[in-house]
């Protein structure tokens, strides 16, 4: 993550959509939840696939051999704002970025209606866990059931999610556990670019904020808007990818829900986990060691 983490955000997604995801609010496809929304995400998704620059993505094995996975295949191209990507009044504290802790973050932005999705929403899933955690976990946006009972991974893939983390002799509030966006996409469908757009800032500051030491991005998604890339699951997953400057380490592997319709998968998922865990292992033994 560079020193701006919302600029790169923009200029990731603008890379990948261009400029229809500079429309105004009242414009964008956001604004109207109709079946016309996943539409215009699988076309964008389409054209982007082949087309869009990646960004360089290096990353360690078990092993600990650097690798460097994708080549960056263009420079970043210079930015302005978009000021009609955060409407006035869009139902959060104007001074949230100052935000001290996290449940001074949650007062300050949980009325949002920076995108259309608040219009749907029973709940703002923040997020659960441990505010000084060293492992954040990040999904893609709730489901009916974290929408209802406004906690992240409570539903199905909730519980497999519980069951990966006792394997790993983890408990639920040992780690952080949050999502891409806040509130629930109609029917479940992903996040279109401009609702990441709008929300990712909230993540960003939540990561800042619990300095998390590892972070594993469940799906895809997930994957994507935390490496402001556009891969596939198998060209990033079962490897270590240093993060914010090296200060942090990303393990992306399946979303649980993914897992419940390809269990297939669960073997590749565990494979990433004990990875996770050896890295974390070797960074607690270090901290004992330097004390
Ligand atoms: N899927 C997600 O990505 N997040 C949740 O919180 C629940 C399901």
């Amino acid at each position: 993550m560079s020193s701006d983490p919302v600029r790169d955000s923009i200029q990731w997604l603008r890379n990948l959509y261009g400029d229809r995801l500079f429309l105004p609010p009242s414009a964008a496809p956001s604004s109207s939840h109709t079946a016309s929304a996943p539409a215009a995400n699988t076309a964008a998704n389409k054209t982007s696939r082949s087309s869009s620059p990646k960004a360089p993505v290096r990353s360690e094995t078990a092993g600990g051999e650097a690798q460097k996975v994708v080549e960056a295949t263009e420079a970043q191209q210079e930015l302005p704002m978009a000021d009609t990507l955060f409407p006035a009044d869009e139902g959060i504290a104007p001074d949230w970025e100052e935000a001290q802790n996290l449940e001074e973050l949650y007062q300050r932005i949980h009325q949002c209606r920076r995108c259309g999705l608040w219009q749907h929403r029973t709940n703002f899933v923040f997020g659960v866990g441990n505010p000084g955690a060293d492992i954040m976990f990040v999904g893609e946006g709730p489901g009916a059931d974290e929408d209802r009972l406004g906690e992240p991974f409570v539903g199905r893939a909730g519980q497999l999610l519980n069951k990966i983390l006792a394997a790993m002799g983890l408990r639920r509030d040992e780690v952080y556990i949050a999502n891409v966006v806040k509130c629930r996409p109609p029917g479940n469908r992903t996040p279109l670019p401009e609702e990441i757009i709008r929300c990712i800032p909230f993540l960003w500051k939540q990561i800042e904020l619990i300095d998390p030491r590892f972070i594993v991005a469940l799906g895809a998604t997930a994957a994507n808007a935390l490496l402001k890339g556009n891969y596939k699951m198998g060209e990033i997953r079962g490897r270590a990818i240093p993060f914010d400057n090296g200060k942090r380490t990303l393990i992306a592997t399946y979303h649980p829900a993914a897992l419940l319709r390809n269990p297939g998968w669960k073997r590749k998922t565990w494979e990433d986990m004990q990875l996770l865990m050896r890295l974390y292992q070797q960074w607690k033994q270090q901290q004992t060691d330097e004390q």
